[in-house]
């Protein structure tokens, strides 16, 4: 959540600049950048995404940015980043959350330090003020500030000589060294060009100045993340573009677990994880009962709740890697092994990882996830040996080549006030996605329900017209046949996606067919499409959905 990024060296302000806008997936509130000019340090901040705010990039040579999601204080123009000190020579960015701001905040106001913001972070800047003013060096000014804050942070403090200080506790940061000009950045994605990528182990001091950099702590170098570019090409958003190549994203996925040994896995599993990782959960736990394993889904903030015996195995999924509400079980040490897939090479994760299983999607940027879901099914197919996935990139294909049905049905939908999604058995999982997809990014009210039990309740509400969406495979079709005449019989409008109609009046979304375990991974393509959709025709921008934010950092 909240973005960081700064530079050391030539043109910086444009490089912080793009870099925000490569960032605003992590949250779009405000947003805001400090740069050195004349010897001070300048602050252009506000409400709204970076190109309303700056027209163009400040010449400077050192500068850092920052985009948020607000937690603390409303948004507003004074609680956007980056916040300076009371002389204006210092401007922090912060990711995260401090804890004990509001007694650190009384204390400096008594010693007569000016607040501009409501934020927890705007202390930051202050105790590192108090500290060079005793003469101390920035490294220890540092340090000073770092002892007096608890909580969970990556920050980046800006100097009026050009110097950047960074450090974290438990947020994702990272820095990289290309030639003399030195970055900072709280994601990999606008790193992505740089030969020399290392992250900030938890803990870890760096002060960056011209020329070079001394670290205090530790820090690893991040291997194998993608240098693919990331634009838009042909396509009018991201998500549209990342449905569209999921046949790519699952070939490169399944060409990698070709060269990879299978993770040991045995006794109890858990699979814990949240949003869409979390429904790739569940498809994780179908898959491995069936197998004969003994395996559990959990959502990631409800493990904490858990009272049953600790897993054998703990199977964390989590596209970013840097989930709070799953990283915090993993730091509070879970006794059981842990199997992480993530789609980030260098995230946070991999730290409590006996293995990594990657997803081989490339940078994801629209805020709801498409591509790393599908991939994630395909990497839990592999985990429980299921065979013949090398079908599914040539199925994503099919159902992309004919959308021209999906684009009609979405007219109808995005008009809807509330959608159903049913489904039986593994094709719940589908229900579940397609729910959220459609939730997410169209603000339209949409459930997700098993099938058979839509009518011990949720049947009440339907009246003339109201979408139903079933996903369904051979091994369920007479079952969920029997759903869709009861709902159609209420007046319900009834679509099926699924290899073959389930009726000659059947509105029928075709999926390829392939091996019933593995539909899941194919059935969720019209869905996303729908949800993508009709998110455009309400207007909205599918790739920045209203107070989400792609990567979750804070409780
Ligand atoms: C946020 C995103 C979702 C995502 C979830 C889990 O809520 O908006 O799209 O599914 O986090 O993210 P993860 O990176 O752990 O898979």
């Amino acid at each position: 959540m909240c973005g960081i990024i700064g530079k050391i060296g030539p043109d910086a302000g444009r490089f912080v600049v793009e870099g925000l806008k490569a960032l605003e997936y992590r949250g779009y509130d405000s947003s805001g950048i400090a740069f050195v000019d004349s010897g001070s340090v300048k602050i252009l901040k506000g409400v709204g995404t970076i190109d309303k705010i700056v027209r163009e990039p400040p010449l400077t040579d050192a500068a850092i940015g920052h985009t948020r999601w607000a937690t603390h204080g409303g948004v507003t123009d004074f609680n956007a980043h980056p916040h300076s000190d009371c002389t204006g020579k210092y401007a922090v960015a912060h990711n995260g959350i401090i804890e004990n701001y509001a007694d650190l905040k009384s204390e400096l106001m008594n010693a007569g330090h000016r607040f501009r913001s409501e934020t927890d972070s705007e202390v930051i800047v202050h105790l590192f003020e108090d500290a060079v003013r005793r003469g101390v060096s920035y490294m220890d000014a540092l340090t000073y500030t770092v002892s007096k804050i608890r909580g969970q942070y990556a920050l980046a403090i800006l100097t009026a000589d050009g110097h950047i200080l960074a450090a974290r506790n438990g947020a994702p940061f990272l820095f990289a060294k290309d030639g003399d000009a030195l970055y900072v950045s709280s994601d990999p994605v606008p790193l992505l060009f740089a030969p020399d990528v290392y992250r900030l182990v938890d803990g870890s001091l760096l002060h960056l100045y011209p020329g070079g950099y001394e670290l205090r702590g530790s820090a690893r170098r991040v291997t194998g993340i993608s240098a693919r570019r990331v634009d838009l090409g042909k396509y009018r958003h991201y998500m549209e573009k990342e449905i569209f190549e999921q046949p790519r994203a699952l070939a490169e996925t399944l060409r990698y677990l070709q060269t990879l040994q299978r993770p040991e896995i045995s006794g109890r599993v858990h699979l814990v994880a949240a949003g869409t990782s979390y429904h790739a959960a569940l498809y994780g736990e179908y898959l491995l009962r069936m197998q004969g394993f003994d395996a559990r889904a959990f959502i990631a903030s409800e493990y904490l709740y858990w009272r049953g015996q600790e897993p054998d195995v703990l199977i964390a999924i989590s596209q970013s890697g840097e989930t709070e509400d799953l990283l915090s079980i993993l730091r509070n040490g879970v006794s059981s092994e842990v199997v992480a897939i993530t789609n980030t090479p260098g995230s946070t994760i991999e730290e409590y990882a006996r293995d990594v299983v990657y997803t081989r999607a490339g940078p994801e940027v629209g805020v709801a996830a498409t591509k790393t879901y599908t991939t994630q099914l395909t990497v839990l197919a592999w985990l429980a040996g299921i065979e013949g996935l090398d079908q599914l990139p040539e199925a994503v294909s099919q159902v992309l080549k004919n959308t021209s049905l999906i684009e009609d049905l979405s007219k109808r939908v995005a008009s809807a006030r509330s959608v159903y999604f049913l489904g039986r058995g593994l094709h719940l999982v589908t229900a579940k996605e397609g729910a959220l997809k459609l939730k997410e990014i169209s603000y339209i009210h949409a459930e997700a329900y098993p099938a058979g039990e839509s009518k011990h309740g949720p049947i009440s509400l339907i009246e003339d017209g109201f979408p139903v969406f079933f996903s369904v495979g051979p091994s369920v079709y007479t079952e969920t046949a029997s759903n869709v005449e009861e709902m159609r019989a209420r007046g319900a409008w009834t679509v099926s996606v699924s290899p073959n109609p389930l009726g000659p009046e059947d509105v029928h979304i075709a999926v390829p067919s392939i091996p019933e375990v593995l539909l899941p991974v194919v059935e969720i393509v019209p869905l996303q499409l729908l949800a993508y959709n009709a998110a455009v025709l309400r207007g909205n921008n599918p790739d920045r959905p209203r107070n989400l934010a792609k990567s979750v950092t804070v409780k």
